[in-house]
């Protein structure tokens, strides 16, 4: 009999010092190309770290104990959360784990309160326009020095 082989779940933690490396390599070999055709300069590791630190948490994606990936957002103003940053290592991109990662996310936002989720795209970044407009975000300005806002309205959990 065939076996259908089960899809390892995510684990979902907060990054340690020791993720660093990880994020600020992964992330630059990641977008460094994309950024610079949006953005038209270089991304640059002080950048990437910049982002890493200014952000109020970084979720670590991993499956089978190693790290796939990651997110970052801010909470601000009453009810917004801003999303900093989604990267998934090139192995674990197009397989339905960003859709995966986004409403976890989305749920815990929700938890929390949060109506509103904003974030931004560079403008070269087809691949991931396409996939915040699948799920659910819609563009909100014209794009502006290389990027584009987006934002998702959340609705509030029902009252118990
Ligand atoms: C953008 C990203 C987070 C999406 O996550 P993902 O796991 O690859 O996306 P999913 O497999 O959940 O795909 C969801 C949809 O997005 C689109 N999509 C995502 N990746 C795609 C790819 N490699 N090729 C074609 N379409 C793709 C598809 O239309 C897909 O639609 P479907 O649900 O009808 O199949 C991921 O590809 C990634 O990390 N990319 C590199 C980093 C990046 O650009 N991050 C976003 C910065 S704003």
């Amino acid at each position: 009999m065939r076996q259908v082989r089960k899809a390892r779940p995510l684990i979902f933690r907060k990054r340690k010092e020791t993720d660093d490396s990880f994020l600020v390599s992964s992330t630059m070999q990641i977008m460094g190309q994309v950024y610079k055709d949006s953005i038209g300069t270089p991304l640059t590791e002080r950048f990437v770290r910049d982002q890493l630190n200014t952000s109020q948490e970084t979720v670590i994606v991993e499956r089978v104990n190693k790290p796939i990936g990651y997110y970052n957002y801010s909470l601000y103003s009453p009810e917004r959360a801003y999303f900093g940053a989604l990267i998934l290592l090139p192995d674990a991109q197009a397989k339905g784990i960003g859709k995966q990662v986004l409403k976890h996310f989305e749920n815990q936002m929700q938890s929390r309160g949060i109506r509103t989720i904003e974030g931004h795209v560079q403008t070269a970044n087809s691949r991931a326009i396409v996939f915040w407009l699948k799920n659910g975000f819609r563009i909100v300005d014209m794009p502006m020095r290389g990027l584009l806002a987006v934002e998702k309205e959340l609705s509030p959990l029902p009252k118990l």
